[in-house]
């Protein structure tokens, strides 16, 4: 396995891996508009990275997008020497064989790398398996940084440091 840059002919791959993941989720509620954006890699190539995890090459089987800092388009809540991590998901034939764990560690190394205080992110109350993944990798639940972009949609903060604080 392989945790790289997507790569231009793969942005459409790698938005269907992500929703897909979404969808499978049990319990989860994905609409139509967060549906058109998670599956837009092309949108978001710009204003952050999107990496890939792939196996023989080619083969795409998990997708997340790093937010380098609060100035990124794409970064939502993230403040001062923050990166933040966005749309992680793994093909649900290849869950739980450590691809979105991979993916993770690759964007931590990417903050450490960058000089980043911390890596945040949010999830729902659904993203249980998320939720585990996280909390071995060092993220700690930080509910004053908790907020709802729609009343039905509670997202929840994990924050990971990088320094002391
Ligand atoms: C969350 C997700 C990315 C994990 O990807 P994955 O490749 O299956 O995860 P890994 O195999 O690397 O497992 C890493 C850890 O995640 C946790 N985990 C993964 N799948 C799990 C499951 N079905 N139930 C409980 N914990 C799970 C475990 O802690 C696991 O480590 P452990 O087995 O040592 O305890 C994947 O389940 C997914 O795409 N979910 C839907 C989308 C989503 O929720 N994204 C998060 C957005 S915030």
């Amino acid at each position: 396995m392989e945790i790289r840059t997507v790569r231009p002919g793969e942005y459409r791959r790698a938005g269907e891996i992500v929703l897909a993941a979404y969808r499978a989720i049990p319990g989860g509620t994905t609409s139509d508009d967060y549906a058109a954006e998670l599956v837009d890699v092309a949108a978001r190539v710009g204003g952050a990275e999107v990496l890939v995890a792939a196996v023989g090459g080619t083969t795409l089987l998990g997708c997340v997008t790093f937010v380098a800092g609060p100035s990124s388009p794409w970064a939502e809540g993230v403040e001062g020497g923050e990166a933040a991590i966005r749309m992680l998901g793994v093909d649900p034939l290849a869950q739980q064989r450590g691809f979105g764990r991979a993916l993770v560690e690759a964007c931590v190394e990417r903050a450490r790398s960058l000089g980043r205080e911390a890596v945040l992110l949010h999830t729902t109350p659904w993203m249980t398996a998320a939720h585990r993944l996280y909390e071995r990798a060092g993220f700690l639940r930080v509910p004053e940084r908790d907020w709802h972009p729609t009343p039905s949609v509670p997202l929840l903060a994990y924050r990971k440091p990088l320094i002391r604080e």
